[in-house]
């Protein structure tokens, strides 16, 4: 289908796009929202109503914005296993449970779904983000004030009117919100089951906080408190994220947010489809899919800037040019958005020369604190030894410094890349590269 390319703002006609003064001078008009805030975007575009290029990049920023997580079931493709094996760890084993997997591959989508189900099933989900700075105390007691009183074992659920407006916060001290004290109250929940999330835990710094989730599970499981605990975050596996505690590996169940196969990715740009009357070709759907490599996020990415293109040029169509094209100019973002040193750096014919070996490097780099050694560099190339990988890295680690080098632990020096965003660019730039071949 073609449409008409005009999209000028309102009360800027005659003028080409971009240009804010024309020819003569004159000031020109301030561009324009498209549609009105208050418009609601339909799922399923009316098939009668006349496609409009301005509302199907509305409804695609929206299908596919790869900024935010997914907070509606329509919205979110496949992980049917894991939102099971979730559900089943929290109903039927009364586990604790920690998700973890690589950033930015679905984790917080995940939760908020299953809160969305769980909620259905009247479970109370009370969700919180850690940051680097979060305090246990503040924490659970922000947590503890959003679970109403009535919930208590003691209050009657005909209480007078003021009851219903405390919560469980009234009954702690709150200069001493430990996990004996939270233990405590929190046995007391009756008459729903309440699940706790602590969504980003890997951005914790705070050692104390974390010894004090670790004896507050335990002192739940041990007291069978209707309260359970969901901790997410970046960790290649479950130790990463708790350290090890024995004392509470029984009460916890590891779920791992793993690679979303194909399929499943391909999900996610068909409802993009169904949401802006665009189509993606097979080809093109694949090309995507292959190249995201088992990301929602770059599914998402790349779909969205391979569609802007189409949509750029008057179609409806997405090609696997446009993927092409719309990837290349992902990387170039991704690249101005690198300080110019680094930019400069890479194009180094000594840098250039390596290049294999920084995709390696990159590969490497997916640990959950970006550190590694010469031989996890070497086991992702074909014909690297850890000795050629040592030397090559050091080299990058002196005056061309792309990587930092630490040496401070026995054993093999660590690696890690300086710049941030560096190793994902590299990565898609040879995920580009194998697509064109
Ligand atoms: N099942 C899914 N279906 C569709 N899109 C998804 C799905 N899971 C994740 N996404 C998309 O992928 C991107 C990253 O998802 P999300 O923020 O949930 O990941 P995360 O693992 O919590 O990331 P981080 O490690 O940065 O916290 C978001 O744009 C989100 O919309
Ligand atoms: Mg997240």
């Amino acid at each position: 289908m073609i449409f008409s390319r005009d999209r000028r703002p309102a009360g800027n006609s005659g003028t080409a796009p971009g240009r804010w003064q024309n020819d003569s001078g004159e000031r020109r008009a301030l561009p324009r929202f498209a549609v009105s805030a208050t418009e609601e975007l339909t799922d399923t575009a009316d098939p009668r109503a006349p496609f409009s290029a301005d509302k199907a990049r509305l409804a695609l920023s929206e299908a596919l914005s790869a900024s935010q997580p997914v907070v509606s079931a329509e919205r979110f493709a496949g992980r049917h296993d894991t939102l099971a094996a979730l559900i089943t760890a929290i109903e039927q084993q009364r586990a604790h449970v920690v998700l973890y997997g690589e950033r930015g591959i679905g984790k917080t989508s995940l939760i908020h779904v299953f809160a969305a189900v769980a909620q259905e099933a009247r479970y109370l989900v009370l969700y919180g983000s850690c940051g680097v700075a979060a305090r246990f105390d503040e924490m659970f007691l922000a947590f503890a004030g959003r679970i109403p009183l009535l919930y208590h074992a003691d209050i009657s659920p005909t209480a007078d009117e003021s009851e219903h407006r405390r919560s469980f916060a009234d009954l702690l001290d709150k200069n001493h919100v430990g996990p004996r004290e939270l233990a405590d109250v929190l046995t007391q929940v009756v008459g729903t089951r309440v699940v706790l999330v602590l969504d980003e835990y890997d951005r914790v710094a705070d050692a104390e906080f974390r010894r004090n989730v670790a004896e507050l599970i335990k002192n739940l499981s041990d007291r069978a408190a209707r309260v359970q605990l969901i901790l997410t975050g970046v960790a290649s596996n479950l130790d990463e994220l708790i350290g090890f505690t024995p004392s509470i590996r029984r009460n916890i169940v590891g779920l791992a947010v793993g690679p979303m196969p194909a399929s499943e990715l391909d999900e996610i740009l068909v409802q993009a489809e169904q949401a802006s009357g665009m189509t993606f070709g097979g080809p093109a759907r694949a090309l995507v899919t292959r190249m995201a490599a088992g990301s929602p996020y770059l599914t998402r990415l790349l779909g969205q800037k391979a569609a802007a293109r189409a949509l750029d040029e008057g179609r409806t169509d997405v090609t696997p040019d446009d993927v092409t094209g719309g990837t290349e100019a992902v990387l170039a973002e991704w690249n101005a958005g690198l300080p110019r040193r680094v930019q400069a750096m890479l194009a180094l014919p000594a840098v250039q020369k390596d290049w294999g070996l920084l995709i390696a490097a990159a590969r490497a780099s997916g640990t959950p604190d970006g550190w590694f050694t010469a031989t996890d560099v070497a086991a992702e190339l074909a014909d690297g030894s850890p000795s050629g990988a040592g030397k090559a890295l050091t080299g990058f680690s002196g005056e061309t410094d792309l990587f930092d080098r630490d040496q401070s632990a026995t054993g093999e020096p660590r690696f890690r890349f300086r710049t941030q965003g560096l190793a994902q660019l590299l990565g898609l730039s040879a995920a580009l590269a194998r697509a064109g071949r």
